[in-house]
């Protein structure tokens, strides 16, 4: 399949580039495309046919739904029964990184919402995604645009390198800022429940109904045949193909710790690569050493994750030890995905 790539630097005068991306959605076809989260590979949600490719193209399992993205806030077409507390929050929050499930109606196919009752839907905040779907005259399906299992990708590039001639276009825009992907807020259930941490943290939802509560299976391995609400949480996910392991704790001990492990496997002689912040950067004088941004102001690291677990596999490392982080605010999110690259794999000191 030949896939064209159309960078898009002003929206204004790359405008054809934009709807010529969205002539291959209502012709059926898939389109790589940026959001402020990550970047989307997206196909017409209504048309079976075109989002059996999304899946094939990713090699996503069947049973795992993808989210419905929208260009403006009326979405009653697509949910019914929308408390209120979704309302104040689409009025807030969006354009943005929540994603809220709400009961579907039954315009949307099965394929789409792998047969749930529900249906996971967000408005982007970027305006190519924006003007993409406007054009485009149908809300778009779109998983990460990564092959499954792998980092999300967070610029054009890595679309390229996942998907050149899985997919019919790549829309190439600005690097995603916020890095990690939409919180996933259950408003079905009362009180609603997070199931999966991103951008709009559980501080900032607290707001709106202070019982609202991050659901068991994010932040611990889900075991045996538990089953999670997002069905994507089972499976392992943001994985390099470098091993991962996370040491997490007072700063000064984890650099510590983190030099001992570094030091011991550098003997054994592996490649290794560290994920250090600003502020420690300076702790480590071995291995290939990538700072994520500032402990300070998490929302400097976000963007960067996914890149340099990314960056340190094309360093060819054996193996990347990562700082680990507090579990509040954006923490919640970055320690989510930290520990599914790690299958767990964490040392606290
Ligand atoms: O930020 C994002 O949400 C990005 C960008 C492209 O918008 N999209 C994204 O999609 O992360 P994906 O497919 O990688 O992750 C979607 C997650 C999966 O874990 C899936 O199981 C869950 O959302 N999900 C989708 N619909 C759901 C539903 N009706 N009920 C529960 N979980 C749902
Ligand atoms: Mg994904």
């Amino acid at each position: 399949m030949e896939t064209k790539v159309f960078i898009v630097e002003d929206i204004e005068k790359n405008l054809d580039y934009i709807k010529e991306g969205a002539n291959v959605i209502k012709n059926g076809g898939t389109v790589a495309f940026p959001t402020e989260t990550v970047y989307g590979l997206g196909a017409d949600a209504l048309n079976e046919e075109a989002v059996k490719k999304i899946f094939i193209a990713k090699g996503r399992p069947q049973d795992n739904p993808l989210i419905v993205h929208v260009a403006n806030k009326e979405i009653d077409y697509l949910a019914k029964d929308i408390p209120q507390i979704a309302k104040d929050l689409i009025r807030d929050l969006w354009p943005g990184p929540l994603t809220l499930i709400l009961n579907k109606k039954d315009l949307v196919p099965n394929v789409t919402l792998a047969n749930l009752d529900t249906i996971g839907i967000r408005m982007p905040n970027d305006p190519i995604a924006l003007k993409l779907i406007e054009e485009a005259k149908t809300p778009i399906a779109a998983p990460s645009a990564n092959i499954s299992g792998r980092p999300s990708p967070t610029d054009v590039f890595r679309c390229v390198q996942d998907l050149t001639g899985r997919v019919d276009c790549i829309i190439g825009g600005e690097k995603s800022n916020v890095g990690v992907e939409s919180t996933i807020l259950d408003v079905t259930c009362n009180p609603p429940c997070i199931l999966r941490p991103g951008g709009i943290t559980l501080e900032m939802l607290k707001k709106y109904n202070n019982d609202i509560y991050i659901d068991k299976a994010v932040m611990n391995k889900v075991e045996g045949d538990f089953k999670p609400k997002a069905p994507g949480m089972k499976y392992r996910h943001y994985a390099p193909k470098a091993k991962v392991r996370i040491v997490s704790g007072e700063t000064k001990k984890m650099v510590e710790k983190i030099n001992e492990i570094v030091h011991n496997y550098i003997d054994a002689g592996l490649k290794v690569g560290i994920m250090a912040s600003y502020e420690t950067r300076e702790c480590y004088n071995k291995g290939e050493v990538i700072v994520l941004g500032k402990r300070e102001a998490l929302n400097t690291i976000t963007p960067n994750l996914f890149e340099s677990l990314r960056a340190l596999d094309d360093l060819g490392v054996d193996i990347i030890i990562s700082e680990g982080f507090e579990e509040v605010g954006l923490g919640i999110a970055i320690m989510n995905r930290l520990k599914k690259a790690a299958a767990y794999d964490i040392i606290y000191v």
